[in-house]
C-alpha cells in the first residue's frame, strides 16, 4: 500500500505502519509499480503501462495510531479493548453481519484458514460452530494449500487482522480456484483479503501497531461468534441465544479485568524458568495456544500451549518445579482442568488458574489464579485472553524486551 502525504509518500505492507502520518491509501495490484518521491509517485501495471490507482481515504482516527502516553502500542491497546469490542459488536446482535445473500447459501460446512494469533481465533470460531452442530475445521493457511482439503458446499474463511499476510491469501486462493465461496474476516477495508473474497467482514477493532496481535485478536473472536451464529442458524438449528445477548456485557467485563487484573505481579514471580506451560480444554484451548503465543513473542521466553488432555502424552516428562503451568478455565470442563492441575502439581509445578471467579474449585486448588468477571461460557476466551495478554506484557515489560517489534518479528508477513 501507498500513504500519500503532504510533502512526504509511504510504502507499507499495510496501512497501520503510515496510519498517523496519512489517510490517504492507494492500494497496489499484484505486478504494480510505484516511483515514490517525496512530492508525488506515478504507478505503472504489470504490462509497464500506466496505472491510474483511486486515492482512498481510511477512516481510522490518527490519535487511535498514537500511542498516547502509553509506554507501549501494546500496552495501548490492551487498555483499548472495551472500546474496540463494543465497536465489533456495535448494532451486530441485534442486526447480524450484514452477510451478502449468496453467502451462506449451500454452505454445509466451514473451512477457516488462518495464521499466528488469527488461528487461534480460527480455532475458536471452529470449535464454536462444532458446538451447535455445524462441520467446521480451522486450518494453518500455509499448510492448506499444501494438500487443500474438499471444498464442495464450503464456506472458506480467511481470518486475517491485516488483510496481507501472504500464506492467508495462497490459501484464498486455492479455496476460490476450487469453486468455495471465501468470506474474508479482516480489520482493515481495502485490504488484499477483502478485495478477493467473495464477501467480508471487517472485525471493527481500529489500528493495531504492536506487532503483538491483541484487540485485534479479541475483536476477532467477538466476530466469529457472531458470524458462527448466523452460519448454524442456515445449517442446523439455531441456538439459543443466551451468549448472545450477553455480548453487551463483555466491554463492561473486560474493563473488570483490566482494573483489577493482579498479572503484573504474577508475571514477575514466574520468570526466568525452564518453560511456561499454558493449558486449556475445549474453547479454553485456543486461548491458552495464544497465551503461549503472546508470552513467547514478547518475552522470548520459553511458552508452548495445548489441550490439557495431552499432558500425559509428552509435555508431562518436561513439568517439574521451574515449569509454571498456566490452566485457563472457561467455564467447561472444570473437573478435566482441575485433573490436570493436581497432575502437575504432583510433579511440583506451580499452578495459575485463569478462570471465572465464581470456579471456586479451581481457583482454589491452584497455587495462584488471575481471575475473571462470569459471563456466557462461550465468551469467556475473551476475557480469560485479556489476563494472559497482561501477563505476557509485564512479563516482557519486567525483562526490558522490544514489547512493540519483537525480534524476528514483522506486523504483517507478506512473503510465504
Ligand atoms: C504475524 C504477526 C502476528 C499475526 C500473524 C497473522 O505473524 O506478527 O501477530 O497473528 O502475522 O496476521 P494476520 O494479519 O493475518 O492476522
Amino acid at each position: 500500500v501507498l500513504g500519500v502525504g503532504a510533502g512526504a509518500n509511504y510504502l507499507a505492507s499495510d496501512v497501520p505502519a503510515f496510519v498517523e502520518f496519512t489517510e490517504r491509501v492507494v492500494y497496489l495490484q499484484d505486478g504494480d509499480v510505484a516511483v515514490v518521491r517525496p512530492d508525488d509517485y506515478a504507478i505503472t501495471d504489470r504490462t509497464g503501462a500506466p496505472a491510474d490507482r483511486p486515492v482512498e481515504t481510511i477512516d481510522w482516527a490518527p490519535e487511535a495510531a498514537e500511542k498516547g502516553g502509553y509506554d507501549h502500542y501494546m500496552f495501548k491497546e490492551i487498555q483499548e479493548q472495551p472500546v474496540s469490542l463494543a465497536q465489533t459488536i456495535e448494532g451486530r446482535v441485534e442486526s447480524g453481519l450484514d452477510l451478502s445473500a449468496e453467502t451462506l447459501t449451500g454452505v454445509e460446512r466451514v473451512q477457516f484458514v488462518a495464521c499466528g494469533t488469527s488461528y487461534h481465533a480460527a480455532l475458536y470460531g471452529a470449535h464454536q460452530l462444532r458446538s451447535w452442530g455445524v462441520e467446521a475445521t480451522a486450518h494453518l493457511a500455509s499448510e492448506y494449500s499444501v494438500y487443500p482439503p474438499p471444498t464442495e458446499n464450503v464456506l472458506v474463511v480467511g481470518v486475517t487482522q491485516s488483510g496481507e499476510t501472504a500464506d492467508t491469501l495462497e490459501a484464498l486462493s486455492v479455496a476460490g480456484e476450487r469453486g468455495a465461496t471465501r468470506l474474508a474476516v479482516t480489520n482493515v477495508v481495502g485490504s488484499s483479503a477483502a478485495r478477493d473474497c467473495d464477501d467480508t467482514v471487517f472485525i471493527r477493532a481500529g489500528p493495531e501497531i504492536g506487532v503483538a496481535a491483541t484487540k485485534t485478536f479479541s475483536s476477532q473472536v467477538a466476530t466469529l461468534y457472531l458470524l458462527a451464529r448466523e452460519v448454524a442458524s442456515v445449517v442446523t438449528d439455531p441456538p439459543a441465544a443466551d451468549a448472545l445477548n450477553g455480548m453487551a456485557e463483555l466491554p463492561e467485563a473486560v474493563e473488570t479485568v483490566l482494573d483489577g487484573s493482579r498479572a503484573a505481579r504474577l508475571a514477575d514471580a514466574y520468570l526466568g524458568e525452564d518453560g511456561h506451560f499454558f493449558l486449556g480444554r475445549g474453547n479454553g484451548v485456543p486461548v491458552a495456544m495464544e497465551g503461549a503465543l503472546k508470552f513467547k513473542e514478547i518475552t522470548y521466553e520459553h511458552a508452548e500451549g495445548f489441550p490439557a488432555g495431552e499432558l500425559k502424552h509428552g509435555p508431562l516428562a518436561l513439568v517439574t518445579e521451574t515449569t509454571p503451568v498456566f490452566a485457563v478455565c472457561t467455564g467447561r470442563d472444570a473437573g478435566k482442568i482441575e485433573s490436570a492441575i493436581r497432575e502437575v502439581q504432583t510433579r511440583g509445578a506451580p499452578v495459575v488458574a485463569i478462570a471465572p471467579r465464581t470456579m471456586t474449585d479451581i481457583v482454589e486448588v491452584a497455587d495462584d489464579a488471575l481471575t475473571v468477571p462470569a459471563v456466557h461460557p462461550d465468551l469467556t476466551p475473551i476475557l480469560t485472553n485479556v489476563q494472559l495478554q497482561l501477563l505476557a506484557y509485564h512479563a516482557a515489560s519486567s525483562l526490558g524486551r522490544s514489547i512493540d517489534k519483537p525480534r524476528n518479528l514483522a506486523k504483517s508477513v507478506t512473503v510465504e
